[in-house]
């Protein structure tokens, strides 16, 4: 599994693995959404041109180069905290164990940066498949933020998940 700069070229097939207002609010929280936009998606890319900057955006690839996936950061320069997020395996590549290593990669683009000293996501607390993964990968669970989503007529709630960088490096080590 390879990261590459998330660019206009994948937007289609970004919009294609999302078909409902529910997988976008699923997979970006309630301020995107459906059908994603093509200034929401080159809103992503906007902020990756600053300096430093905003957020990173990567489309993950096979062997093959085929996209299988996408992971972001956002990143806080000012207190060295990156927060995973938009994280999505393609629905035709799910349950194969892809998860753990489109996330590992992203912890190590976080932690090349040496000013980043913690990285932190959110999950909706019924997001089994996630969860099961953030804690594979070592994520500790801090807490839930309840009632905190909005989404149609249901209100979801959001589990904060974190790894510091000695957490990271002493997992390289096991
Ligand atoms: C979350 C996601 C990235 C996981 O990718 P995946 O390829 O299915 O992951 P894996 O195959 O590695 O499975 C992860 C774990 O979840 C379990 N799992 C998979 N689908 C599940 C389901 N529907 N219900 C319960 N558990 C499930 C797997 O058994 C595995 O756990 P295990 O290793 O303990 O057996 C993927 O489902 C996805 O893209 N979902 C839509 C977007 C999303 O929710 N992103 C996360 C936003 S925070």
């Amino acid at each position: 599994m390879n990261l590459i700069k998330f660019e206009t070229m994948h937007f289609p097939i970004l919009r294609s693995w999302l078909t409902s207002e529910r997988e976008v609010v699923q997979w970006g929280g309630p301020y995107l959404t459906y059908p994603l936009t093509d200034d929401q998606l080159e809103q992503m890319i906007i902020e990756g041109t600053t300096a430093p900057p905003k957020r990173l955006s990567w489309t993950a690839v096979d062997a093959n180069e085929v996209p299988v996936g996408h992971v972001q950061l956002a990143l806080d320069w000012i207190n060295g905290v990156a927060r995973i997020g938009r994280v999505m395996v393609a629905p035709a590549m799910r349950g194969q164990g892809l998860a753990k290593p489109l996330l590992e990669a992203a912890l190590e683009q976080a932690f090349s940066h040496p000013g980043i000293e913690r990285t932190e996501l959110n999950v909706y607390s019924w997001n089994t498949a996630a969860i099961r993964t953030y804690n594979k990968v070592g994520f500790l669970h801090e807490g839930v933020r309840r009632s905190s989503a909005k989404v149609g007529d249901e209100r979801w709630d959001t589990a904060v998940m974190s790894m510091l960088r000695l957490e990271w490096e002493a997992g390289l080590h096991r």
